[in-house]
């Protein structure tokens, strides 16, 4: 009979070590090492390619090669579409909506082929009255409730679909591991046998993998590193607005967003970002400010509001939501020294309407706008929308695709443009806009107010 071996896995990056440790030293959490036992496996696990060297130019693929998932927010985030034999793997919150949006696609994928949706967390009856509330009444939609690798595995060989969902990698097991399901042998195990699969009969996988209360994926960066695509489905519960975002794509550019409404009757794709988080922005109100940003490729009118407002406490609070803390220190800082506002003892929140994050250094400039509005009182324009990045000197730096992020704003009405200097070259402004290039933060507050 084969040895069975006993070892001691990390539950937070997968770290093994032959005895206890109270912190891992992989990733230093403390506590996270749990026993584990293994036993070889039977049977080689190589990839079913082709053993020999074949010359690059002879290998064929052509764009065809993708498939439409019916949901073109989706499709966009993936790169263009599912590529056969793709494992995608969608990370979230518990209650974000993962189960939802896989159940729409599998819905729309039953109508190019035969999809099987495994559902490991609820029962069939569960997920068809879920189905009838989105209208997911698709002929080739194949139900299975089932939490062994093994019976899907066989179901599968059966029924031969062409989409296969998997919801979710943690609630499955193998019995050729003996560890719990959940852990990171089963998980890691599990989603190295679904590779297999989806890489030998050319099936795209999807499976949804639970998100721990750091952010990362349980199980996370086995996980990560052995699927095609990384999509992380976000958003704020108390908004209707979700982002999907890709983080690792092998088919495609990341930093790509799909956007969604969550409705009654499911998720709604938004195809016109901009218009929803303008949609409450209110006019002539100091503080309030438009940033053409931009996701990937993508330009998304945001508003940006600031509060400035004497503190009663020694220490001012300083509070960030959806922009990073550090750069909004940052810019008050370059405030106080460059601008000659004076912000010391001031509290300061700034927040990004509708519950969107923004990353990018094209909003300093606005965000530097949003606070000098709310502290002097005064509105700025509002058909102006403002973007560019601002160095340590207050030096206003161009940002990249300022053509974008003009022709966005354009689209929805705005007139006036603020932005980099730099950007200008061979910069043409649609019609009716007026560009004001700027060099220097301090030029900005002579310009917004009216
Ligand atoms: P679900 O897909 O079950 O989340 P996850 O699989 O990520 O845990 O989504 C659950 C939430 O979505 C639930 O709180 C209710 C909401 N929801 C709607 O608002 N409308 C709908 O049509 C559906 C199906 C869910
Ligand atoms: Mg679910």
């Amino acid at each position: 009979m084969a040895k069975v071996k006993t070892f001691f896995t990390c539950q937070q990056c997968g770290f093994q070590s032959p005895k206890w440790l109270g912190k891992c030293p992989d990733c230093n959490q403390w506590n996270t090492l749990v026993e584990e036992q293994s036993q070889p496996l039977p049977g080689s696990r190589a990839l079913p390619t082709p053993g020999k060297p074949q010359k690059m130019c002879e290998i064929t693929n052509s764009a065809e090669d993708r498939v439409s998932c019916g949901l073109a927010e989706l499709d966009r985030t993936l790169g263009g579409g599912l590529v056969a034999g793709s494992l995608i793997l969608i990370g979230g919150d518990p209650g974000i909506g993962k189960s939802t949006l896989l159940l729409q696609t599998a819905n729309q994928l039953g109508k190019r082929g035969k999809a099987l949706y495994v559902t490991a967390e609820e029962s069939p009856r569960q997920v068809k009255m879920r189905g009838d509330r989105l209208g997911a009444a698709s002929d080739n939609l194949y139900l299975l409730a089932e939490t062994s690798l093994e019976q899907i595995r066989k179901r599968v060989s059966e029924l031969k679909p062409d989409f296969l969902i998997i919801d979710s990698i943690q609630t499955i097991f193998t019995s050729s591991v003996e560890s719990a399901p959940g852990s990171v042998s089963q998980v890691r195990e599990c989603a190295g046998q679904l590779m297999m699969l989806a890489k030998g009969e050319g099936i795209p996988t999807f499976l949804v993998g639970h998100v721990t209360k750091d952010g990362s994926i349980a199980g996370p960066r086995v996980l990560e590193h052995m699927v095609d695509t990384v999509l992380y489905f976000e958003g704020d519960p108390g908004h209707p607005y979700r982002i999907l975002r890709a983080v690792k794509n092998r088919f495609g550019s990341t930093n790509e967003i799909g956007v969604f409404e969550m409705q009654e009757n499911g998720l709604r794709e938004v195809s016109n970002p901009s218009e929803l988080f303008l949609a409450e922005r209110p006019e002539k109100t100091p503080g309030s400010v438009v940033v053409p940003a931009l996701e990937g490729t993508r330009p998304i009118l945001v508003e940006l509001q600031a509060l400035v407002s004497g503190s009663s406490f020694g220490t001012p609070q300083r509070t960030a939501i959806g922009i990073d803390h550090k750069r909004m220190a940052l810019l008050i800082a370059i405030l106080d020294k460059k601008v000659e506002l004076q912000l010391a003892g001031q509290d300061i929140f700034v927040n990004v309407a509708g519950g969107v994050r923004v990353d990018e250094p094209a909003i300093d400039l606005a965000t530097i706008a949003a606070l000098a509005s709310s502290h002097l009182n005064r509105a700025i324009e509002a058909q102006t929308v403002i973007f560019g990045e601002v160095g340590l000197t207050g030096e206003v730096r161009a940002v990249s695709q300022p053509e974008l992020r003009v022709k966005e704003a354009a689209r929805l009405g705005f007139n006036r443009c603020i932005l980099p200097q730099g950007c200008l070259k061979n910069l043409k402004p649609p019609r009716g806009m007026k560009l004001i290039p700027i060099r220097h933060a301090s030029e900005l507050i002579d310009l917004i107010f009216n």
